[in-house]
């Protein structure tokens, strides 16, 4: 049988991997800038999460949410704690599109109103409701196609207040991500974010903050959205949540009830992905990773800043986005084949960062050196033409 050839991949099979680095099968190292697209939070295979995991593998790796499982309940606890939430409730999925998915439905089930705001150049996934918010129509099936996703220009609070104005009956859910990942590294302004929140209130909307990749202390702050002093009605997780355990959830405010039936999954919340979730936790308290996504992030975007040939640097913490001129288009294949360093992209030209949280200074500054280097080596094989 042939693999359903969908992803354009790099000539690279990795089979080790620690801290920010991985290791293919000929020994190369490389620096691992991209986390596996934001996913390693904590950094690759570090002791204490294959430590749990192993244990809670020896003693129950599944059993489905017929039963009690005070591990989600630990869970709950623990990411009220971190994520400054404590009077949330928990709902667990298995993936970013999916914990989109229950946010939506769950906010449709709440006021009964179908139509959702969703933003130029947004990404949620690949499920159907997910992408029907999506704002890329190559992606979107013609069974997704629905006219209950409303598209409205990021970061334009003019626009928001004329759609609420004329149709703030209709509205089930606004749902946004704080820093836009596959958009390119767009941050939503705190006015925009306040507007959203001011609006869904008004309007007894739901705020959804899409923090799948965004969250979970990427920004330097557990949900980007906390720069601008929000609460959002449902945060959705999932990327940095299980550090490559798949696991997702979405937490929801108090004022959202839950019926039985309403929502559900097979696979949700089980015994592994919960030890998975709690040791990614209990890493990021004990080693304060979010601090040092702050610090280090901004130090590294502070010196991507310095480097001329590299165009609106921007982004909060270890979530960093620059745009590249059309003569430097091909430094993220040369960085990862020249230098053996892994970074993320977003089309057309936006090299996007998203390392582990734990990225050392001295990280930072081994790919501070590779891409000057780098960008020196393309300028003098291909000078500029004046
Ligand atoms: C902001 C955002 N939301 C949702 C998703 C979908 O997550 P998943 O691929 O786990 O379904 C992604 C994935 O890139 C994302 O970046």
């Amino acid at each position: 049988m042939k693999l359903f050839d969908v992803y354009p991949i790099n000539d690279i099979t990795i089979v080790k991997a620690k801290g920010s680095y991985v290791w293919d099968q000929e020994g190369q190292q490389y620096l691992d800038l991209y986390g596996g697209h934001a996913v390693i939070s904590i950094g690759h295979t570090h002791p204490h999460y294959v430590q749990r995991i192993t244990e809670q593998l020896n003693k129950v790796g599944f059993y489905s949410n017929s039963i009690h499982i005070p591990l989600q309940q630990e869970l709950a606890e623990k990411l009220g704690k971190v994520s400054g939430r404590p009077d949330y409730q928990l709902f667990l999925c298995n993936s970013g599109a999916e914990a989109n998915e229950n946010a939506m439905k769950l906010a449709s089930f709440h006021n009964g109103r179908k139509k959702i705001i969703a933003f130029s150049k947004s990404f949620h996934g690949r499920t159907s409701l997910a992408v029907a918010v999506t704002d890329n129509p190559a992606i979107v099936a013609p069974v997704n196609q629905t006219e209950n996703a409303v598209f409205l220009p990021f970061n334009d609070v003019d626009a928001l207040e004329t759609y609420f104005k004329t149709h703030g009956d209709e509205v089930s859910s606004v749902i946004v991500e704080g820093i836009q990942g596959v958009g390119g590294i767009n941050e939503a302004s705190a006015a925009f974010l306040q507007a959203i929140s001011r609006l869904c209130k008004q309007h007894d909307a739901v705020f959804i903050a899409d923090s799948v990749q965004c969250g979970y202390g990427r920004s330097g702050k557990f949900f980007s959205q906390d720069y601008a002093g929000v609460d959002a009605d449902i945060y959705t997780m999932a990327k940095g949540m299980g550090n490559g355990f798949p696991v997702a959830g979405i937490i929801i405010a108090p004022h959202l009830k839950p019926k039985y039936g309403m929502l559900g999954t097979t696979f949700g919340g089980n015994h592994l992905a919960c030890a998975a979730a709690l040791a990614v936790l209990e890493v990021i308290e004990q080693e304060k990773l979010i601090a040092n996504a702050a610090e280090v992030g901004s130090y590294l975007m502070d010196e991507l800043k310095k480097i001329p040939q590299l165009k609106k640097v921007r982004g909060k913490g270890l979530m960093i986005g620059f745009d590249l001129p059309d003569s430097l288009k091909d430094l993220r294949k040369n960085l990862l084949f020249g230098q053996r360093i892994f970074t993320g992209e977003a089309k057309p030209n936006t090299i996007r960062l998203l390392p582990s949280l734990a990225l050392r200074k001295k990280d930072a500054d081994e790919f501070l050196e590779a891409i000057q280097e780098e960008i020196h080596s393309m300028e003098t094989a291909a000078p500029a033409v004046k």
